[in-house]
């Protein structure tokens, strides 16, 4: 009988399910679910709660799922601040309602399922902060301890946050990547599950579950945009799957474009199709701390998905990003951390290169929640 596989993103090879297979033992690139029959998989078994119409899911047994009620987050219309753009059907999807305050909890949901299916009770995890918050909240529930590296500079909320849920916080001094070979090591000298959000292909198979939702909310009629905060591109890559899959079983006709936003300090995305020569410098700093991501390892499947969208990658400086972060809480009572915010400040850069126009209608992930990412007093 064929089965779910881990697929090499680039050479094809494949794999059987397991939690340590990060990348290809061919070409070392990162690895993907692959169900058999494509677009046909049967959907298995389900998370509890989980509403809409089942998804094909790698869990075997539904005694494996580890779910704190994430997902199906409201769609609310962004009138006012549509106002300031000129657009008329501008709508965001509030992620920060999910249990630990961010989009991560999907993708996290997944993972650990997955782990508690394969018996793995430790796991090691490197995060800016939002991604190590829910992996220690999911690892909490189901009784698998979790070793979480974070840099130190991280937003003293998401450092508590981490700390509460018990995980095993190792706060790492330099930027973000020391943050990950600090955890590969601790990996390899203590022989553990690294269980990397960035890599796992488990983390995107929850994220997708934003596509199913986005469809069931908005029927046949999909928004022409997304428009999403983009560092190692999780939710970015989890919506194209969720909806090629959706596109596969004859359910959507035509995918929304996808635009990646990133910051001006830190665009490895941008600079990519821009043909722009540009390296991850030690010092570059963006208060968009989610997207702080020099060198992603899924860097040519963000580039794929934006392209086979029409996408446009787009770059924010900080001033704008804060102003954003503002005028969303002034105008429209919703809080976010800047990082969320850095998506509307692309989608004024998008209108204003025309890449978006006024009667488009336009999504956008409220990502992460505002009292997360707050600046010292
Ligand atoms: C609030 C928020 N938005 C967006 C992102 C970007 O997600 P990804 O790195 O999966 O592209 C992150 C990542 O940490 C985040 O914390
Ligand atoms: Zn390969």
């Amino acid at each position: 009988m064929p089965q779910t596989l881990l697929k090499c993103t680039r050479c094809r090879a494949s794999y059987p399910l397991d939690m340590a297979a990060l990348r290809c033992g061919e070409c070392k690139s990162p690895l993907i679910v692959e169900y058999p029959l494509g677009g046909q998989a049967r959907a298995g078994p389900q998370p509890p709660g989980w509403v809409g119409s089942p998804i094909p899911l790698p869990i075997r047994y539904p005694s494996s799922f580890v779910s704190l009620g994430e997902g199906n987050t409201p769609c609310v219309a962004l009138s006012a601040v549509g106002e300031i753009l000129g657009l008329a059907k501008l709508h965001a999807k509030l992620e920060f309602i999910n249990p630990t305050g961010s989009f991560k909890d999907r993708g996290t949901a997944i993972m650990l399922s997955m782990a508690k299916e394969l018996g793995v009770d430790e796991i090691v995890e490197d995060s800016s902060g939002n991604a190590g918050a829910s992996i220690a909240a999911y690892a909490a529930r189901s009784g698998i301890k979790a070793h979480i590296f974070v840099p130190a500079s991280a937003p003293a909320a998401k450092i508590q946050q981490i700390r509460v849920y018990g995980a095993e916080t190792h706060l790492i001094e330099g930027p973000r990547e020391a943050a990950s070979q600090a955890a590969e090591e601790f990996c390899s000298e203590n022989s553990l599950v690294y269980a990397s959000h960035n890599l796992s292909p488990y983390f995107i198979e929850g994220t997708k579950a934003f596509a199913y939702e986005v469809s069931a909310q908005f029927g046949p009629d999909l928004p022409q945009h997304m428009v999403m905060p983009v560092g190692n591109g999780s939710l970015f890559i989890g919506t194209w799957k969720g909806f090629q899959e959706l596109q596969m079983a004859g359910r959507v006709a035509t995918l929304p474009r996808l635009h990646p936003v990133q910051a001006e300090a830190v665009m490895p995305i941008v600079a990519a199709c821009q043909e722009i020569d540009w390296a991850p410098g030690p010092g570059a700093r963006t208060i968009a701390g989610g997207i702080s991501v020099g060198d992603p390892p899924r860097k040519q499947e963000v580039l794929h998905v934006l392209r086979s969208t029409q996408g446009t990658a787009v770059a924010v400086a900080d001033p704008a990003i804060l102003r954003w972060q503002r005028l969303l809480a002034e105008r429209e009572g919703v809080y976010c951390e800047p990082t969320s915010a850095a998506a509307f400040a692309g989608l004024e850069a998008l209108m204003e290169t025309g890449a978006i126009q006024k009667g488009d209608t336009v999504l956008i992930p409220v990502t992460g929640f505002g009292l997360k990412d707050v600046p010292p007093l």
